[in-house]
């Protein structure tokens, strides 16, 4: 590795057991090929689709997966959540109500000299009532800010436009702000003015066949009904999602920004 780059894969929230598949298949030649140092997933639909259980996520770990981040459906599976109190390389966002099981940030020591920071938060518009993610990240990178540079944050939230306005926010503050949640990729990833690398939404790694990686037929009939049925993911037509970021590990700003979209099989191996 060159000391004075890491590069940082983020992989885009992975759906149920074909995300899974997936990360077991494909993760290990999409590190090699990019040269990750550090991986980071979002792991939210993690179990059929919805929440994440602790073998599940040990699963992640044994792939190749660094650290998990999540979302708004982390809780879930009510048997399980409280295991985000005990493993602290799964991340809730922070900026949930302040005595909620977990943590939302925190800092990894890759090196004696390297720490990356992560933080995960969730937005307000169009998703359950939480606290202020601009105030919460505000106070967070305060901490964060003075033990290091390389920080990267993933902001869980569904409407562009408060995605675009947190990365005005944090601009020149933080290495990587990367929008997760729609389980659409955008083809917006860029790397602004003062060196931050953005993206509004790195997609979903999971089954395209679907209506964002839940089976079609129900979420038709959910629609048009209005009745109460059990999503269930899809299986077919599988796709790799993430980015990989290339950071200055003494400034901390984001130097590349390489958006992936990659066409897997049905048994998880890369076309
Ligand atoms: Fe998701
Ligand atoms: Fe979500």
């Amino acid at each position: 590795m060159n000391p004075l780059r890491i590069n940082i894969l983020f992989i885009a929230d992975i759906i149920g057991k074909p995300g899974l598949a997936i990360i077991k298949n494909s993760l290990q030649p999409i590190r090699e090929k990019y040269r990750i140092d550090f991986c980071i997933a979002n792991g939210e639909n993690g179990s059929a689709g919805k929440g994440l259980t602790e073998d599940i996520a040990s699963e992640y770990f044994k792939y190749g997966i660094d650290l998990v981040t999540s979302g708004n459906h982390i809780f879930e599976k009510y048997e399980y959540f409280k295991f985000l109190n005990s493993n602290h390389r799964v991340l809730r966002p922070l900026n949930y109500p302040l005595g909620t099981c977990g943590k939302g940030s925190t800092i990894v020591s890759f090196s004696p000299e390297i720490k990356i920071g992560v933080i995960n938060i969730q937005g307000q518009t169009f998703m359950p009532p939480i606290d202020c993610p601009f105030r919460a990240v505000s106070e967070e990178l305060t901490k964060m800010r003075k033990i290091t540079p390389i920080i990267i944050v993933d902001f869980h939230a569904e409407a562009t436009a408060e995605k675009m306005a947190m990365a005005w926010h944090l601009n020149g503050k933080v290495s990587a702000l990367i929008g997760t949640h729609t389980h659409i990729q955008t083809a917006d990833e860029t790397i602004m003015q003062n060196g931050m690398a953005y993206i509004t939404d790195v997609g979903m790694t999971g089954p395209y066949d679907s209506v964002i990686g839940m089976k079609k037929e129900v979420a038709i009939k959910r629609f048009i009904q209005k009745m109460p049925e059990r999503y269930q993911p899809a299986d077919s037509d599988l796709k790799f999602a993430g980015v990989a970021v290339a950071i200055n590990t003494q400034s901390g700003k984001a130097e590349n920004i390489t958006r992936l979209l990659i066409s897997i099989n049905k048994e998880g191996k890369i076309v």
